[in-house]
């Protein structure tokens, strides 16, 4: 194993998360399906072809693309949600994600700035949707839990920890394709998706942690074996695909 993302969590929440009920139920979904993207294998497969910088640069656009999609789909999500302190946590996390999006692009031409181009720019553009959002809501209270929250919180929880072990993966990547002149800047905005994504880990263990403190531990345990193990099978799926964006290719041949 590349890391023990369980401990690599927990320490990025604060040393206690490691014991309450929410690092508790984590670790043992990781013990019993350890994540595949965080072991040497997939890191070693992720960096040999990270090596082709047409790969590399596509990857960085589904990243904008996929970004700017989570984005729309949370803020949707938001809507339909009755709990006011969890639909603020899904109205900031839409925004930090659309971001994002923004990010990725601006990554982009940052890392290979010969991709600097208006058709690209603007297709880049078009990904993400504008969002504004009144922070995370941590003054006000959760309300009774709801199982489908519940199932969705720990389903958010388990992709916004691969998101961080993916971008603790990308950014020395990032940074040994980039130009020395821009290495700072990329350093930069690179620090600003992985606190982002600890936010969002946070958040939504919060609910988590609600629920368990209402009764909900077993389910949680549960449900969240039940997911990691699910996300497992995706990131199998995940690691042969990958086609090369058109538009990028072209430029980097
Ligand atoms: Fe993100
Ligand atoms: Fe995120």
């Amino acid at each position: 194993m590349l890391v023990d993302v369980g401990d690599l969590t927990c320490r990025h929440l604060g040393g206690s998360a490691m014991c309450d009920s929410y690092g508790q139920a984590l670790r043992s979904a990781f013990l019993a399906s350890p994540p595949i993207y965080a072991t040497t294998g997939f890191a070693d497969h992720y960096r040999k072809r990270a090596r082709d910088r047409s790969w590399f640069a596509s990857l960085l656009v589904s990243d904008c693309d996929l970004e700017g999609y989570s984005a729309g789909q949370l803020a949707r999500y938001a809507s339909e949600v009755g709990d006011e302190r969890f639909a603020c946590g899904l109205i900031a996390h839409a925004a930090d994600e659309a971001r994002h999006s923004r990010i990725f692009a601006s990554l982009l031409v940052g890392v290979f700035p010969q991709l600097e181009d208006t058709a690209l720019r603007e297709k880049l553009a078009g990904m993400a949707p504008r969002l504004k959002s009144r922070g995370y809501g941590s003054t006000v209270g959760f309300g009774a839990v709801d199982e489908g929250l519940l199932s969705s919180a720990i389903l958010i929880n388990l992709h916004e920890v691969k998101a961080l072990v993916l971008e603790h993966l990308l950014r020395p990547l990032a940074l040994a394709h980039a130009p020395e002149a821009n290495r700072g800047k990329i350093g930069r905005q690179l620090q600003v998706l992985i606190e982002d994504e600890v936010q969002h880990i946070r958040y939504s263990a919060e609910y988590i942690r609600h629920a368990a403190a209402s009764g909900w531990d077993a389910a949680i345990t549960e449900m969240m074996a039940e997911y990691q193990a699910l996300m497992n099978e995706v990131t199998e799926q995940e690691i042969e695909t990958g086609a090369c964006d058109p538009l990028v290719a072209d430029a980097l041949s």
